[in-house]
């Protein structure tokens, strides 16, 4: 669907404004079905997940309306949706589930869709709706849910973030009081809380691991703002400390992104902070051992970008990933571009430092994409990713002018 043609050349320099964060946006426009007043972002990226599931609610019996930069969503009426095939575009479809077993008493989803990178099941969104009273069946390819919400508590076994979100929507309908416990922390949890609360729903604890919601009547509608995208921001860096360089993100949220700045500050990057973003400067010179974590944990959406800046940094690096099971898959891509990497289980070894080569790669899911693309700011020649299932426009907003107003060669071709 795309492709990005990629040269190397000068270090970035420039600056750069981080765009609103995909992953707090998408579970706001799903709130956006608890409620039948109107919901306003003002700035709203560009991204072909947020179109997907703009379809979806639109399904749902939302009004989706584009003014100029923002975007109002407002659900009088709330349906089921109809067809299988909006669910299969976006894993955030399953975000519908709590919202409209809120306000209507029934849901419908499918296993939904997005990047491959592991099993991914819906077990612990599920679990969560049945403690809140839901009977739940399987019929045709979907799963059915119905039932008048109650409070209760819940345990998750992992801190999975899309469950903690879709259990919180749900609960902030429900009679009575909900207690997640071992809830995820990240801060898109805490920013759909905002949102939540600027539409009336009680909640507490955002950002620890117990997470209290209070059952109100109803909600209304809001103005709300997310979080500018700390992947995004993320990416960028790591882009610098590949490519070396001056660059300054406008918007970036340091405090959302430790763990990795610490990671880039300890391979030689050198990292300032300033109230509205932050600068990076220079490139990354020494090797890194990285774990994904949970947040505050160094996040699994910056592995592979991360691993490309291993790659260009001469020494021995290792990475464990411990949240997915399948997202080592830009490793055979970067290693078609001759870089030197191990894989045992979920543990990949890199001794870096030897030159890339530009390469034609292809493009596994949406953050293997964006690390091949900065894989070809280094590499000799040219590198080609092609994108056939246009992952990469799913998550960033424009990645390829954002790079090139820093001095990249990059370009998508027509
Ligand atoms: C969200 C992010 C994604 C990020 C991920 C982990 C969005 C739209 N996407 O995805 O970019 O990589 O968090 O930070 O916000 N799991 C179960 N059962 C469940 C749910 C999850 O076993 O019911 C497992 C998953 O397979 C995975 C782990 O829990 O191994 C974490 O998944 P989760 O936190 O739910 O990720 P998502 O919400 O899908």
């Amino acid at each position: 669907m795309a492709t990005f043609e990629v040269e190397s050349g000068a270090p970035l320099m420039g600056e750069a404004t981080v765009h609103p964060a995909k992953n707090a946006v998408l579970p706001i426009i799903t709130a956006s079905l608890l409620t039948d007043g109107a919901l306003h972002v003002p700035d709203m990226p560009e991204l072909a997940d947020v179109r997907a599931l703009c379809e979806l609610v639109g399904e749902c019996g939302c009004d989706v309306r584009r003014e100029g930069d923002g975007m109002t969503f407002q659900t009088r009426t709330p349906t089921l949706p109809s067809s299988a095939h909006a669910m299969r575009c976006t894993r955030a479809s399953v975000l519908i589930m709590g919202p409209l077993l809120a306000r209507l008493g029934s849901a419908r989803v499918t296993m939904p869709g997005g990047c491959a990178i592991g099993q991914r099941p819906i077990d612990l969104h599920l679990k969560g709706m049945a403690a809140l009273g839901a009977e739940i069946v399987n019929r045709q390819g979907f799963v059915e849910l119905r039932g008048t919400l109650r409070g209760g508590v819940i345990y998750l076994d992992l801190p999975s973030v899309g469950a903690t979100e879709n259990i919180m929507m749900a609960a902030s309908l429900a009679d009575g009081v909900t207690r997640i416990e071992n809830a995820a922390k990240e801060p898109e949890i805490v920013d759909l809380a905002q949102c939540l609360s600027a539409m009336g729903a009680q909640i507490q604890g955002a950002g620890t691991g117990t997470l209290v919601v209070r059952g109100v009547k109803r909600l209304h509608g809001a103005v709300y703002q997310p979080i500018p995208d700390r992947i995004e921001a993320g990416t960028l860096c790591c882009a610098a400390a590949v490519a070396g360089g001056n660059i300054l993100l406008r918007g970036a949220r340091p405090e959302h992104m430790r763990a990795l700045l610490f990671k880039l500050q300890e391979a030689g990057t050198v990292i300032s902070e300033f109230p509205g973003g932050l600068r990076v400067r220079g490139k990354a010179q020494w090797p890194m051992e990285v774990r994904t974590m949970s947040y505050p944990g160094f996040p699994t959406d910056l592995q592979a970008p991360m691993m490309v800046v291993a790659c260009n940094t001469p020494g021995t690096s290792v990475f464990l990933e411990t949240i997915f099971e399948n997202r080592f898959m830009h490793i055979p891509e970067l290693t078609r571009m001759g870089a030197s990497i191990r894989v045992e289980d979920r543990v990949a070894v890199i001794e870096g430092g030897y030159p890339l080569q530009g390469a034609q790669v292809g493009c596994p899911d949406l953050r293997s994409g964006a690390a091949l693309i900065l894989a070809g700011l280094t590499a000799e020649g040219v590198t080609r990713v092609e994108d056939a299932q246009g992952h990469i426009d799913r998550g960033y907003e424009r990645f390829d002018q954002t790079l090139s107003s820093l001095g990249a060669r990059v370009r998508r071709l027509p």
